[in-house]
């Protein structure tokens, strides 16, 4: 019996978790559900936005869903009592942390740090063949670099640390080498027409080593120092500019990609553009141990919460990225084929341009998988 531990947060993601649940209801009918609470509602009725059940919940669980959470935006967003009524209005804030949100951390990056989950794996694939084609994999360090939380002020100067580890550089690296390899093993098995050219398995590294000599140039130094030990995968590297342009301009140059958390952060939203937007994109969190988190790649989208339009593709994909994980090899295709189905026939939410509701997509793909 699979136990999987459900995390809708806030916005939006009250709607796609739920539909991603019946996903996987379909396709694994034994499959047992556990609720947990994160996010700013939670924040708001229990005073934390992680509460200790849910670290609990994903500990115990063979893989968690989780939806999107909202967050304050640094200093900007006026903060409701609740978060600065708790100390001494004059007392400086701590360390790491914004002047008015002293307390409240984003659930999203608590869980990775404290089940290390160092891998972000960000599949970007064109679902329907309306355009270029492109499928990639960016594999982002998910544990340190500008998210090290490390931020301070000084007057009237504010420091970030950048925090670069070989042991981080290396395992992100080996998780993206073995996922190339994966990929072209995937791609070679799944080949129906015996002439269709069968892409050698590559990996791009991504950084910025001419300006941050020192930081990312340990990254760099790491991956290559990896590469040695995987011959069979093609190596090359890019600069996080030009990885930008590059990706607009002939996303099909990419396979896999690895770098480091900013920059996969801002580059995975940059290639779900080009497959129709962060509706569509999924993602893993994934460490050494059995504890995943998955996870859409968009955030609780407050403008169109609650109206029942939020797109459960990217939820859904993520749910089939956990199928994967819990070794239901044949389910995730499935998912993934009726997904495509759905979408090639025209249901679809209207960050697509369809007229459909959140149920009726998820729905139309429940019907395919039974
Ligand atoms: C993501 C999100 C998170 C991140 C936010 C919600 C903290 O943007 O998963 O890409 O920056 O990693
Ligand atoms: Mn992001």
């Amino acid at each position: 019996m699979r136990t999987i531990c459900l995390i809708p947060g806030d916005g939006v993601g009250q709607e796609v978790i739920p539909a991603a649940a019946q996903v996987l209801q379909t396709v694994l009918p034994g499959v047992q559900f556990v609720e947990a609470a994160a996010g700013w509602a939670c924040f708001e009725r229990h005073g934390a936005a992680l509460p200790e059940a849910t670290v609990a919940a994903v500990a115990a669980a063979d893989g968690t869903l989780f939806g999107a959470t909202q967050s304050p935006i640094g200093n900007l967003t006026p903060q409701p009592p609740s978060l600065t009524g708790k100390g001494e209005p004059n007392s400086p804030p701590l360390a790491g942390e914004g002047l008015g949100e002293r307390s409240y951390r984003s659930p999203i990056l608590a869980l990775r740090k404290q089940f290390d989950l160092y891998a972000n794996l960000r599949p970007v694939t064109r679902l329907l063949p309306d355009g270029r084609p492109v499928d990639l994999l960016i594999v982002r360090e998910n544990t340190e670099g500008l998210y090290s939380g490390r931020e301070r002020r000084e007057g009237d100067t504010a420091i970030a640390e950048r925090v670069i580890t070989r042991r981080a550089s290396e395992r992100i690296a080996r998780k993206a080498f073995e996922q190339a390899r994966l990929r072209h093993a995937n791609r070679s098995s799944e080949i129906r027409n015996p002439k269709s050219e069968i892409r050698n398995p590559k990996l791009t590294i991504i950084h910025k080593a001419n300006v941050l000599k020192v930081t990312d140039g340990l990254f760099r130094e790491s991956c290559l120092a990896v590469a040695a030990d995987y011959p069979d995968v093609q190596v090359g590297e890019m600069l996080v500019d030009a990885a930008a342009m590059w990706l607009v301009k002939d996303p099909g140059r990419f396979d896999v990609i690895v770098t480091t958390n900013l920059f996969g952060d801002i580059l995975s939203d940059l290639a779900a553009g080009l497959v129709g937007g962060l509706g569509v994109a999924p993602s893993a969190n994934v460490g050494a141990g059995r504890v995943a988190v998955f996870e859409p790649v968009h955030g609780s989208a407050p403008d169109i919460a609650g109206r029942g339009i939020a797109n459960p593709v990217g939820a859904i994909l993520s749910a089939a990225m956990l199928l994967d994980h819990l070794g239901e090899g044949h389910a995730a295709p499935r998912v993934r084929g009726a997904v495509a189905a759905t979408l090639a026939a025209g249901i679809t939410t209207p960050d697509l341009g369809g007229t459909a509701t959140t149920a009726q997509v998820t729905d139309a793909i429940c019907q395919r998988l039974t």
